[in-house]
């Protein structure tokens, strides 16, 4: 397939830009390596307009939270007529906000974490009742673990928030599912084998995702075959009652009577060499390069 002028987005300016950063160098190399005539584009250095100037036929969209995973290059790309790669404009945006998306998950009656929206007005230590603790403390608009943190009494509650709310004016408090960690990465129609997560640590934070070298990622990830077949049904419906379309990637606990919750989706996964996706592709012989191409072959506008 012939994709003219391919612009990688990549950099950017939230909080995970330096993972897009290697994310979307990774995504460049591949591309090129296949041929591809691909360039990168960092939307924190250039106007996106510039890309009509510079005769980019297609995006290739590599940038992690907001402006970015969020909607809004997406709606800069819609306006400008150029395909991009991944969910469109409304899926993008609430995916990046986990309250709303757990507001859709409830309405589908798709399983997850119950929760509190918390606010400087809160009464926590009756949140901490209803809920009962440990209880996951995060921004509702952040990626990568950042400005997360794992309440183990209602006490701690105060600074949790205090973090959480440097990162979103909405704050969300969610019952701690303890078990496995599971996610699921999604191409298309297909979902890739599911990936189980473990990490010596209260849980798969910032350090475990990019710096520990002990955090280990299990494919086949240990359930029997009928078992991994439901979760990745799933979480292609969880994917879809968000509306996104393309590629992603679902997260989800079991608890320890092996029920499911689904906690978030991820419309622009990482694309590093650690990252899942590629490694549940990897599970079912498909290259990082091809990977890139099938994710670029689905881009569209509209
Ligand atoms: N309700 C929960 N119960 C148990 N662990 C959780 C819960 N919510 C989040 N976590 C842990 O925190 C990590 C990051 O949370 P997640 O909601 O996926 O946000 P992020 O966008 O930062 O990846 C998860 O991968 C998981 O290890
Ligand atoms: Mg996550």
């Amino acid at each position: 397939m012939n994709f003219g002028k391919v612009a990688v987005l990549l950099g950017g300016k939230s909080a995970e830009r330096e993972v897009s950063l290697k994310s979307g160098g990774m995504v460049l190399n591949a591309l090129r390596s296949r041929g591809v005539d691909a360039l990168p584009f960092d939307p924190a250095e250039r106007g996106l307009d510039a890309l009509i100037g510079e005769r980019f036929e297609r995006a290739f969209i590599a940038l992690h939270g907001r402006f970015g995973e969020d909607g809004t290059v997406q709606g800069v790309l819609e306006w400008l007529g150029i395909p991009y790669t991944g969910s469109g404009v409304l899926a993008s945006a609430l995916a990046m906000d986990k309250l709303r998306t757990k507001l859709l998950w409830h309405a589908e009656g798709l399983p997850t974490p119950p929760y509190a929206v918390l606010t400087k007005d809160s009464d926590l230590r009756a949140v901490a009742r209803k809920l009962g603790v440990p209880l996951m403390v995060k921004p509702a608009s952040e990626g990568s673990s950042i400005g997360m943190s794992k309440v183990r009494s209602a006490a701690r509650l105060d600074e949790a928030y205090a973090l959480a709310v440097n990162y979103d004016r909405v704050v969300i408090a969610e019952k701690f599912i303890d078990g496995t960690e599971l996610t699921a990465g999604i191409l298309g129609d297909q979902v890739l084998p599911l990936i189980k997560i473990e990490t010596p640590r209260d849980f798969y934070d910032y350090e475990a995702k990019y710096i520990a070298d002990d955090t280990r990622y299990i494919v086949p990830c240990g359930l029997s075959a009928g078992r991994e077949r439901d979760m990745q049904a799933l979480c292609l419906k969880a994917f879809r009652a968000v509306g996104c379309r393309g590629w992603g990637r679902v997260d989800l606990m079991l608890n320890r009577q092996g029920r499911p919750f689904v906690l978030e989706v991820n419309t622009v996964p990482g694309m590093t060499d650690h990252s899942l996706v590629p490694k549940a592709a990897r599970a079912v012989g498909m290259s990082y390069e091809d990977l890139c191409l099938r994710i670029l072959e689905a881009a569209h506008v509209g």
